[in-house]
């Protein structure tokens, strides 16, 4: 009998697909996209596309019938028609319920707390009076989040004062969004591990990872991370717990702060994740292929780095006038750096790449990665290295 490659459909056409595409090629696993645009990164690369919106049922079953397994760039997308397309026998990885949590901080805060994982003091947010209750019994400064949609630090206020939080509660009313309160952690640094898991229960996570955030989005990732082996240990541990207590097929990140040397789980993400981009080149197995062979239940492959020290830096766009890929010949010629672009226009803020080198030690791999990242930028980014510079 003729071999039938596996196939997979993506939801969402973004770097994530693209980077999960390009891990599928040597395995000859064939990708199949949702993409609401074919200009989308992925699309740009990928034959076999539907195009369509992540939420229209019709494009969505197209998808499905198309492929093994759907499975996902981002979470924009209605957990109810997943789960038609589940009793419909299709395979769907994340399933429908991983992606409702992953969609909702306050289902996160309440079903992850319930479970006894360490949370920061937090509170559903519907009212005023529910901040100042908050807010009496935590102290301000506060943090609000939306419960849905935000990424990239977008949903994320700090509130110094009850006003302060009134301004964000008048905008969140506008908008529709629904908030929920944490307290603000001194933070020594922040965390992330990412772990595999197939629907034969097999499980694989890779070392903690330390992610520099600035204004609310990841700038920086770090392996190894700076905390001592128990802490690490630790948050492997409750990674692995989460991902067997809620099912996880495929790969998931889940963020974590460490305040005062404690362990608080921040939120997770049931997907490929910004944090395991330097697993491409600095893990034995990339966290994509890794993804793919969890949602097609294919034996998972070894976590450890491929060296002692591993950088990734993202690239962030700037503004038109400054497209990194514009110097892409002199970043090659003058550094070591691995350099990933998305296929994405450079807005302000905008993701659109990262790079990443592999060293004998972390700092050795950090002043690579930053060579690269100033030689595509034309300069040190506006707003600096991150703050706590080594
Ligand atoms: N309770 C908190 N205490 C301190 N810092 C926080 C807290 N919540 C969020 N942050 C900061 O904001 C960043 C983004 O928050 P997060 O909830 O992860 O939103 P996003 O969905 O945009 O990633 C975090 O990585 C962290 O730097
Ligand atoms: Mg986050």
């Amino acid at each position: 009998m003729t071999y039938k490659r596996p196939t997979v459909g993506i939801v969402g056409a973004g770097q994530l697909a693209r980077m999960m595409a390009q891990a599928a090629i040597p395995l000859d696993i064939r990708v199949v996209l949702l993409a609401a645009d074919p200009t989308d990164g992925a699309a740009q690369v990928v034959p076999d596309v539907v195009i369509g919106a992540p939420d229209d049922p019709q494009a969505l079953r197209a998808l499905a019938d198309r492929c093994d397994v759907v499975t996902f760039d981002h979470e924009l997308v209605d957990p109810a028609l997943l789960a038609e397309l589940e009793a419909d026998g299709h395979r769907v990885y994340p399933t429908s319920t991983s992606m409702a949590l992953a969609q909702d901080k306050r289902r996160q805060r309440l079903e992850l707390g319930e479970a006894g994982f360490p949370m920061p003091a937090h509170a559903n947010v519907d009212a005023l009076a529910d901040v100042a209750e908050f807010g009496a019994a935590h102290g301000f400064p506060i943090v609000l989040k939306a419960s849905r949609g935000g990424y990239d630090g977008r949903g994320v206020w700090m509130a110094d004062t009850i006003e302060d939080a009134e301004r964000v509660l008048d905008g969140a009313q506008a908008t529709g969004t629904v908030l929920l309160a944490e307290q603000l952690l001194p933070l020594d640094l922040e965390l992330a591990v990412l772990v595999a898991r197939r629907p034969s229960g097999q499980v694989a996570a890779y070392p903690p990872i330390e992610t520099v955030q600035q204004d609310g989005i990841c700038r920086e990732l770090r392996v190894p991370a700076a905390i001592s082996v128990t802490l690490g240990a630790y948050a492997t541990r409750i990674a692995t717990d989460i991902a067997e207590q809620i099912g996880m097929v495929g790969i998931m990140a889940v963020e974590f702060f460490v305040s005062r040397g404690e362990l608080y789980v921040n939120e997770l993400a049931p997907r490929p994740h910004n944090s395991g981009h330097w697993t491409i080149e600095g893990a034995a197995t990339s966290q994509f292929e890794q993804h793919l062979r969890a949602v097609l239940d294919l034996p998972l492959g070894s976590t450890l780095p491929t060296g002692d020290g591993v950088a990734t830096i993202n690239l962030l766009g700037e503004g038109a006038d400054n497209d990194p890929r514009r110097r892409l010949g002199d970043a090659l010629a003058a550094s070591d750096g691995h350099i990933h672009f998305y296929g994405k226009e450079p807005r302000p803020g905008r993701k659109v790449g990262h790079v990443t080198a592999v060293a004998d030690t972390l700092e050795v791999a950090i002043a690579q990665a930053r060579a690269t990242t100033e030689t595509l930028l034309g300069a040190v980014p506006a707003e600096g290295w991150t703050r706590d510079d080594r």
